[in-house]
C-alpha cells in the first residue's frame, strides 16, 4: 500500500529543462495514469518515483517519508516495461519468481508464490515454458507476474501495452483493471494513448513539456479542460478549436468569427470584445434541416460504420461534426447545424479555459439549442 506525492518536482539534463515544477499527490490504492504526446518527460519522472533517476529539485514521498535519494530497493516498487525485460533462458516460473530468489526466501515459499501469480494471471500451464515459446500478451503477463510477486506498495508501468496489437491491447486493458480492482494497489501508469487514459484511470495527470496542464478524472478533463491543450489532446476526432471574438449583442454574449455566431447564454460584460479559441466537440454539433436556417457547406462526409463524421466549411474555419448514422448530408451540399451554449468552451490568448461566475449566466432554459448561422464563402 502506498500513497506517492510529488513536491516540486524538476529535472533538467543539462541546460534541458525536461520536468517543470511537478507536483502530484497520488492516493493509496489509486490508479493514475500519466498522459502526454512523446517526449513530454512521462519515463522520467516514472524513473524518478522509481528511484532509477533523481530530481534536479523537489521531493519524492512515500507513505510520507522522504525517498528522493533512496536507492529503488528501498522503495517497495514495482516497475512494469514496454519491452518485457524477461530473461529469454529462463522459464516462466523462474522469471515471475526471480526477484523473490534475489530476496533470498526458501525454494517452497517462492513455488508457493509464483504458482499463486501465475493462477491470478492465467499463466498456470506456461510455467514451464521459455519467452520465445509465448505470444506478446502472453510475455507481458509474465513480466506483471514478476511485478506482482513481491506484492510491491505500487506498481509503476511504462506504456506496458505499446507492442501488442490492437485487439489483444484492448483485452489486456480490461485485464489490467480487473487485477487494479482485486489487489487494491497503487498503479501508476504512462502512456501517451489517451483511449488507455480515458478507460483505465481513476484520474489523469496529462503533462506537456514537462508540466502537468491538468490533473482530474477522466470525465473533468473531457468535459471542462483547463486549457486548449488539454481539449485538444483528448478526444478522438478532437474537439473544434478556432479563433473568435466575444461581442455583446441582445443584453447577451455571442461569439462572432468570420461565417460564425454563437450567444453564450452569460449576461455580463466580462471578456467582451476578447478574441478568444471556441472549442465544440464533434459530437456535441447537430445536423438539423429546419428551413431557413443558415447552412454550412459538406466538405466529405467519412462512413464509421456505426457513425459518420461530417467535415464541414464554416467561413474560414473546418468543423468536423460526429452524427450517427444514417445521416441525409452529402459532399457538396449545404446543411444546417447547432450546438447548445453548454457545449461552448471559450480559452484567451495564452490558451487558458475561460469561466464566467454563475450569476454571470443567464437562467437555464431547459434543452435550449442555438442555431448557429453558418455563412459559407
Ligand atoms: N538521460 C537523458 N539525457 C538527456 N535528455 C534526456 C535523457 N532522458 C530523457 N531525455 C529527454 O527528456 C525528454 C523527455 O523524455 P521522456 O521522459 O523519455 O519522455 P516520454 O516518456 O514522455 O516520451 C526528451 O526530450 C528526452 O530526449
Ligand atoms: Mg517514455
Amino acid at each position: 500500500m502506498s500513497r506517492i506525492q510529488l513536491e516540486s518536482v524538476s529535472k533538467t539534463f543539462g541546460s534541458t529543462h525536461v520536468i517543470r515544477d511537478v507536483c502530484l499527490d497520488i492516493a493509496d490504492g489509486e490508479f493514475m495514469v500519466l498522459l502526454g504526446p512523446s517526449g513530454c518527460g512521462k519515463s522520467t519522472l516514472l524513473r524518478m518515483v522509481a528511484g532509477l533517476a533523481q530530481p534536479t529539485s523537489g521531493r519524492i514521498l512515500l507513505n510520507n517519508n522522504d525517498v528522493t535519494c533512496a536507492p529503488p530497493r528501498q522503495r517497495d516498487l514495482a516497475m512494469v516495461f514496454q519491452s518485457y525485460a524477461l530473461y529469454p533462458h529462463l522459464t516462466v516460473a523462474k522469471n515471475i519468481g526471480f526477484p523473490l530468489r534475489t530476496h533470498g526466501q526458501s525454494r517452497r515459499s517462492i513455488a508457493e508464490s509464483v504458482s499463486k501469480t501465475a493462477a491470478t494471471l492465467g499463466l498456470t500451464h506456461l510455467l514451464g515454458r521459455r519467452p520465445a515459446e509465448l505470444s506478446g500478451g502472453q510475455r507481458q503477463r509474465v513480466a506483471l507476474g514478476r511485478a506482482m510477486v513481491r506484492e510491491p506498495g505500487a506498481f509503476l508501468m511504462d506504456e506496458p501495452l505499446s507492442n501488442l496489437d490492437a485487439k489483444l491491447r484492448s483485452a489486456t486493458r480490461t485485464e489490467l483493471i480487473e487485477l487494479h480492482r482485486r489487489l487494491g494497489t497503487t498503479f501508476l501508469y504512462v502512456t501517451h494513448d489517451q483511449v488507455e487514459a480515458m478507460t483505465m484511470a481513476m484520474r489523469i495527470a496529462l503533462l506537456n513539456e514537462g508540466r502537468i496542464e491538468q490533473v482530474g478524472t477522466p470525465a473533468e478533463l473531457y468535459d471542462t479542460p483547463r486549457s486548449v491543450f488539454v481539449a485538444g489532446f483528448l478526444g478522438a476526432p478532437p474537439m473544434n478549436l478556432f479563433d473568435a471574438k466575444v461581442v455583446r449583442r441582445g443584453g447577451e454574449l455571442h461569439v462572432d468569427s468570420p461565417g460564425f455566431t454563437a450567444p453564450l447564454g452569460i449576461m455580463s460584460d466580462s471578456h467582451v470584445d476578447r478574441t478568444v479559441t471556441v472549442g465544440i466537440r464533434p459530437e456535441r454539433i447537430r445536423l438539423v434541416s429546419a428551413s431557413g436556417a443558415s447552412t454550412a457547406k459538406v466538405v466529405t462526409v467519412e462512413n464509421l460504420g456505426s457513425e459518420e463524421l461530417v467535415h464541414l466549411s464554416v467561413g474560414p474555419n473546418s468543423l468536423c461534426a460526429r452524427v450517427t448514422r444514417p445521416t441525409s448530408v452529402q459532399a457538396g451540399a449545404h446543411t444546417t447545424f447547432i450546438v447548445d451554449p453548454s457545449d461552448i468552451h471559450l480559452f484567451d490568448n495564452d490558451g487558458r479555459r475561460l469561466t464566467w461566475k454563475d450569476e454571470e449566466r443567464a437562467p437555464v432554459v431547459s434543452g435550449r439549442a442555438v442555431s448557429i448561422p453558418a455563412f459559407t464563402s
